[in-house]
This record gives C-alpha cells, sequence and structure tokens, in this order.
C-alpha cells in the first residue's frame, strides 16, 4: 500500500513537470501536433484546425496585426476592427482639437461618412506560414563566422521570398526562431485604408492612467474601434481612396454575452512582440541586478521632472502626457520584473535547470563534445558583456530622454546629407526633419528639457565609468566645476535649437549657410562627440562579444531541445503570429492576499475622484450604473469590466483578442499584472495573469453609453453557454 502511494506521488509529480501548463507563445500550424490534445485537456471545444488552417476559413482570417506594434481582429463583415484605446491613441490624438476632442470626449462615426482616414495607418493579415528552415539554412556550415552565416542566409531568404508562391497584392516575409536554428515565412496581404470608427473618452480607454498601469484590480475599458477599407475588388489597396469600400473579410469573430468563470478555457490570438525565455542563468542576473536597475534609476530622475512641471503648468500636462505615460510604462514593467523573478526564485530555478542539464549533456560523450563549455563559456561571455551593457542602457536611456541632443542628431543628418548627396540630399533631408521637428515641438517645453539635461547629463558623468563618456562632455563639466545647473543654463542660452521659430527661420536659409552653422553649433557637436564615444568605446566592444553570444545561444538553444526531449519547447516572441491559452483564474500577490478573477463597475465607482486627472469618470456612465441600466450585457445585475487568466502574453499582445473554447470572442487583452511581468523572462503560473477588458464591457460602451447601436448590429453576438 505504501510503496503504491510512493509511487502514486511520482507519477503525479512527473505528470507536473511534464505538462507545463499555461506557459508558452505556439505557433499556430504546429498546435494540431504540439498542443491540440493539451488544449482539449484544458476545456478546449474546437479543433486546431478551427485555429489554423490554409484550406479552409479558420480564426486566423480574423485577426491582423494593427499598425506594426499591436494585434486587432475583426468583428464584422465589414471589416470592422477591434484594438486598444492606446494602440488607436495616435490615431485619436491627431484628429483631436480644442473643439473636438475626442481623446476627453471620445468619437463615434454615425455612418462610413463620418469614419476618418488616417495617414499611414495600416493593418495585416496573415495568409500562410511555412517551415523554410531547411532552404534557408543551405549551405551554412558550423566553421561560417556569424557574418559569412548571416550573408549566406540573407540571400537564402531572398530567393525563397521570390519563388514564393503569392498573389501579386501578398507579401512575404522570413523570421528566424529558437535562436535562428528554424526558420519560418509568413505570407501577408496589408491594407493601408484603415478608418477610426470610434473610441470612449480616455476617461473610460485609460481610465485610472499610470496609477493603475499594469495593475489588478483593474477598471479600464481599453478599447478602439477602426475599419478597412479596400478596392472595389475588395483587394488592398496602398493608400486611402474616397473610392475604396469596407473591407469583407474572410472571416470575422463572433461575440459571447455569456462571459466566462474561474477555470473556463481561454485562448489569446496575437502577434507578441519580444520575450527571452532560454537565457543562461548569468544573463537573467544582470538583468535583475544591472540592466533593470540602471534603467529605472534613469527613468525615475526623467518622471520626477517632468512631473513636477506637469503639476504645475496645464499647457506642459497636456504637451507631455503621452511622453510621460512611455516612459512610466516600462519604468514600471521593468520594476514588476525584477520583483517577480526575485519572489519566483527565478534565478535558482534557472540554476537547478542547468545543473540537470549539465548532468545530462556530461553523460552523453557526443552531447559533451558538443556542449560540455556551453553554459561556463556564456556565463564567461556575459560577464564581459556587464560594462557594456550598463554603458548601452545609460546612453540609450540618456541620450533619448534630452530631446535637445535629439534635435542635434537630426541637424548632424542635415549636415552629413549635405556633404555626402550635396543640395539633393540635403533637400530630401530637409523634409524628413522639418516634419520630425513639428511633431516634437508640439509636445516640447525648453524648460523641462533643461532639466532634464542638468539631471540625466549628472547621472552620466556620475554613474558610469570615465572610459565610456564623452571627453568633450567631461571637459564641459570640468570647466564649470561640474555645476550641472550651469553646464544646463549655459548651454541652452548659447543656442537656439529649442526655439521653434528661430529654427524654423533658419531652416529656410539656403543649404550652405544652414550647413555651415550647424556643423559648429554646440549641441550638433556634443552630440556628435557623445555618439562617437559611445560607438567607440562600447558598440564595438558589445557587437563583437553579442556576436559569439548569438553563436552560443543557438547552440544552447538546440541543446535544450536535444537534452530536454520530454519538454515541449516553443520558440520566443518574435513580433509573429502564436496563440497561448490557459485557464482563467485568481492569484496570490503576496502573503495573505487574494485577487479575484473578475472586477465590476462598482470597483470603477469606487475608484471615481471627481475631475481627477485619472480616476475621473464620465457622468453619462455613473448615471447607467446609478439606474442599472446595463441591457443584455450585464450578469446578475452587474456590468463585468475586466478578467484575468493564465495566458502568456507580452506587448504586442495588446489588442488581442481573447476567445472562449468555442473560439467565440470573450475579452480583448490590453495588459499583465505587475507582480508577473517577469513572464517575458520566466513565466510562473503563480503569479503571471494576462488582462482583458471583457467584451460585454465593450459592447456596453459602444451600445448604451455611446449610442452607436449601428455598429452593434454589424456583430454576431452568441450565447454559447445558453446552447
Ligand atoms: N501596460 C500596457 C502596455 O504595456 C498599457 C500601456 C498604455 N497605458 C498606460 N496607462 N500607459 O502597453
Ligand atoms: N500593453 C501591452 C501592449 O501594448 C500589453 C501588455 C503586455 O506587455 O503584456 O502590447
Amino acid at each position: 500500500m505504501k510503496y503504491l502511494k510512493h509511487l502514486f506521488l511520482i507519477l503525479c509529480l512527473s505528470i507536473v513537470s511534464l505538462v507545463k501548463a499555461e506557459e508558452g507563445m505556439w505557433l499556430p500550424l504546429l498546435l494540431e501536433k504540439m498542443n491540440e490534445k493539451h488544449m482539449k485537456s484544458l476545456g478546449m471545444k474546437m479543433s486546431a484546425k478551427d485555429i489554423y488552417s490554409i484550406n479552409s476559413g479558420s480564426l486566423k482570417d480574423a485577426i491582423v496585426s494593427f499598425n506594426g506594434g499591436c494585434t486587432g481582429e475583426i468583428i464584422s463583415s465589414k471589416g470592422l476592427i477591434l484594438t486598444n484605446h492606446h494602440c488607436g491613441f495616435d490615431a485619436i490624438q491627431n484628429h483631436s482639437t480644442l473643439d473636438h476632442n475626442y481623446i476627453r470626449d471620445g468619437f463615434w462615426a454615425a455612418n462610413y461618412g463620418q469614419e476618418i482616414p488616417n495617414q499611414g495607418m495600416f493593418v495585416t493579415f496573415i495568409v500562410r506560414i511555412e517551415d523554410v528552415s531547411k532552404q534557408t539554412l543551405n549551405g551554412v556550415t558550423p566553421s561560417m563566422t556569424e557574418s559569412e552565416r548571416q550573408s549566406t542566409i540573407d540571400k537564402n531568404i531572398s530567393e525563397i521570398r521570390k519563388t514564393a508562391k503569392k498573389e501579386t497584392y501578398q507579401d512575404g516575409f522570413v523570421r528566424g526562431f529558437f535562436e535562428g536554428n528554424q526558420y519560418y515565412m509568413f505570407i501577408t496581404e496589408t491594407f493601408r485604408d484603415i478608418r477610426l470608427v470610434g473610441a470612449p473618452p480616455s476617461s473610460i480607454g485609460n481610465f485610472g492612467k499610470d496609477t493603475d498601469n499594469w495593475m489588478w484590480p483593474r477598471h479600464t475599458g481599453d478599447f478602439s474601434m477602426f475599419r478597412i477599407y479596400a478596392g472595389k475588388d475588395n483587394k488592398p489597396t496602398n493608400a486611402y481612396s474616397a473610392d475604396n469600400i469596407p473591407y469583407t473579410p474572410k472571416r470575422s469573430l463572433s461575440i459571447s454575452l455569456d462571459g466566462v468563470a474561474e477555470g473556463d478555457f481561454t485562448l489569446v490570438f496575437g502577434f507578441p512582440g519580444r520575450t527571452t525565455q532560454y537565457l543562461q542563468s548569468a544573463a537573467v542576473e544582470q538583468i535583475m541586478t544591472v540592466n533593470d536597475p540602471a534603467k529605472i534609476a534613469i527613468r525615475e530622475k526623467a518622471l520626477n521632472v517632468i512631473d513636477g512641471f506637469m503639476r504645475k503648468d496645464e499647457q506642459i500636462k497636456i504637451q507631455y502626457a503621452a511622453k510621460y505615460a512611455g516612459i512610466q510604462n516600462s519604468y514600471k514593467k521593468w520594476q514588476g520584473e525584477v520583483l517577480g523573478l526575485t519572489s519566483t526564485n527565478a534565478l535558482n530555478k534557472k540554476k537547478t535547470y542547468e545543473a540537470e542539464f549539465q548532468k545530462r549533456v556530461n553523460a552523453n560523450p557526443q552531447w559533451k563534445a558538443a556542449y560540455g563549455n556551453l553554459l561556463g563559456d556564456l556565463e564567461a561571455a556575459y560577464a564581459e558583456i556587464k560594462p557594456y551593457g550598463y554603458a548601452r542602457d545609460y546612453y540609450n536611456e540618456i541620450a533619448s530622454k534630452i530631446e535637445l541632443l535629439t534635435m542635434g542628431g537630426w541637424m548632424n543628418s542635415l549636415v552629413t546629407s549635405y556633404e555626402k548627396d550635396g543640395e539633393k540630399g540635403y533637400n530630401q533631408r530637409l523634409e524628413q526633419v522639418k516634419y520630425q521637428l513639428g511633431s516634437l515641438y508640439d509636445e516640447y517645453n525648453s524648460t523641462v528639457d533643461q532639466k532634464l539635461y542638468e539631471v540625466l547629463i549628472k547621472m552620466y558623468l556620475e554613474d558610469q565609468d570615465a572610459k565610456y563618456q564623452s571627453p568633450l562632455l567631461r571637459d564641459i563639466a570640468g570647466k564649470r566645476g561640474n555645476d550641472y545647473a550651469k553646464m544646463a543654463a549655459d548651454l541652452f542660452a548659447e543656442v537656439d535649437l529649442d526655439n521653434r521659430e528661430a529654427t524654423k527661420a533658419r531652416l529656410e536659409k539656403p543649404a550652405a549657410e544652414v550647413v555651415n552653422y550647424y556643423k559648429s553649433n554646440p549641441v550638433v557637436l556634443l552630440y556628435k562627440d557623445m555618439v562617437n564615444s559611445y560607438s567607440t568605446t562600447v558598440t564595438k566592444n558589445l557587437n563583437d562579444v553579442q556576436a559569439r553570444v548569438n553563436k552560443m545561444n543557438r547552440s544552447y538553444m538546440q541543446a535544450q531541445i536535444d537534452v530536454f526531449r520530454e519538454k515541449t519547447f516553443y520558440p520566443d516572441a518574435n513580433s509573429t503570429l502564436r496563440v497561448t491559452y490557459g485557464k482563467v483564474k485568481g492569484y496570490n500577490p503576496r502573503d495573505a492576499v487574494k485577487y479575484d478573477h473578475y472586477t465590476y463597475l462598482d470597483g470603477v465607482m469606487d475608484k471615481y475622484k471627481p475631475a481627477d486627472y485619472e480616476f475621473d469618470v464620465p457622468e453619462k456612465l455613473r448615471s447607467l450604473y446609478q439606474a442599472k441600466d446595463y441591457g443584455q450585457y450585464g450578469a446578475n445585475g452587474k456590468m463585468p469590466v475586466c478578467f484575468i487568466a493564465m495566458n502568456h502574453t507580452t506587448g504586442g499582445n495588446s489588442g488581442s483578442p481573447a476567445l472562449d473554447a468555442y473560439g467565440n470572442l470573450v475579452g480583448l487583452n490590453f495588459d499583465r499584472v505587475w507582480e508577473g511581468t517577469m513572464s517575458d523572462i520566466n513565466y510562473d503560473p503563480s503569479i503571471c495573469r494576462n488582462i482583458m477588458v471583457d467584451i460585454r464591457y465593450v459592447l456596453f460602451v459602444v451600445d448604451k453609453y455611446a449610442g452607436a447601436s449601428h455598429l452593434i448590429k454589424e456583430m454576431k453576438l452568441v450565447h454559447p453557454k445558453k446552447k
């Protein structure tokens, strides 16, 4: 009996370690082979072919990569797209004026004619995915240098793309997976006439702003709607045209009005950007102790400066809101990442895994010869990278926050274009610079920038090794006794690049005169010296070690696949179409605290602070709440708002659909919980959760709040649980 019990326990334990439940971002074309069984065991009621098929319509035909960085999905037979508010924000902001403030008030087109075109916006469908590893790696040998290898691969890829079967209006690209051990081709269809259909006011679409960002419990209705327009033949066009018509998609998602319960299966389909799950432990340790802390410290200083001005000045508050949110987003995420890696003992887990790896490798002579020294070599290489990585983070974070230096860079590019390509090159570049300057100045305040310069240049000169610093900057500081305030004041007094009118007037002058002026401009000289010292003392060395590390990582990745046969590996995110799945579930963020999986409109009202920048609630929403007027969208007298699940997502999954066991739309992904943002490096089922808006809240806002019931009529609403 005792023996049996023991056996049973061992069996259970080994099953648990084999089925690493909800972790993973899977390639849609491999689901049938790798995941279908597991997905069904978690409650999925459809087949892998329903999700991805190239022979018949499948759910993938309703998913788009939205404007490069986000995901969107088709929710009507008239090409209506749903994505996040923060993914459509640029467009919403661009169309906003003082009279038509769509950020503050929301926007709803009453008919096709009112839908607003967006220059440059695009969405991309994935027509099919093909394994092209063999063709891509044809001619690649182990003795090649990294650059020889890359040029062989590039040549192969261009051949593959040329000969790929596709229509004239389609395109194709090839991407590396598993550190370049495998390659897949994606045949795509890109539409470039995308019009804004609707967006809630930001007091709904971005409710809770930065305070609530990355947080659970969450109460944000983070959605907006667009429409794809196609030519009369329903094919993509290269730009907006008044003659274009709403696109008739191959597939649109049905929308469930039944919501989800704890334990329900959910699937998130989209374009996750970048993860690094297979790093050696020394690399993870460096992220936790060197890189994240450095970036956090710099951003904290920058945010303090900007926040100080935003609180005192309404104009600055408007100008810097988007910039502040952008800087704050990663700042907060990295903090959560360090916290989560620490609290889940990620480092120890990695080390245990590596010990097991080494043990298995040592036991097999062939593996031992090929992989025996890998871990040690990687560790040594990461030790080499450390100072350069820190210097890189310092340079990138600081240089990008001081906009005067950004402008110095642009002016320098005018000089180099002129010197290289004469007036013609200059004029081409000038057009771009003028455009870039225009949008920079719109959101620019010289006093804020001067303070940023003071505070960040101090960090640049005091917190890193002198050998990575700009000699010119050290000299300037030395002459002023390291008085950074004086340094900043002197520079900003000496130049007028921070002055829109002066710069605009100067750029009207003849090319030779402009070039002559900027050639010796103190900002341009400083910019050049910083870039120059950075590239000679940091980039060069970093690239050299990184090339070796990449090669070893490719080998380590293949080794892990060879050695851990019992494990199913998924490739790191690389902005290609993936499926993640899991269960709806709450979590324990810390000792004695338990979070539910659902939030309700009651919670919005609990957070409500009249006239507050982050937590104001529109009058109409308050009265709908008072009247409990939720129409067909409420559940048991309450209005669901957001929910969480164990789906493994990352940046780029914003706007991804959350689907139920049958493939109906139940939610819209927009964030992760703070404690679990380390899922990019080491997913842990105990605290990693993605955050979605309940689709019923989206429909309620469209229908009841905005009165845009004509949009609801386009959609297909279903009741899968009331069959
Ligand atoms: N954290 C989410 C993401 O990484 C949402 C960001 C936009 N929202 C915000 N309040 N900044 O993109
Ligand atoms: N908000 C993120 C995005 O823009 C998604 C959240 C995440 O990183 O998981 O893609």
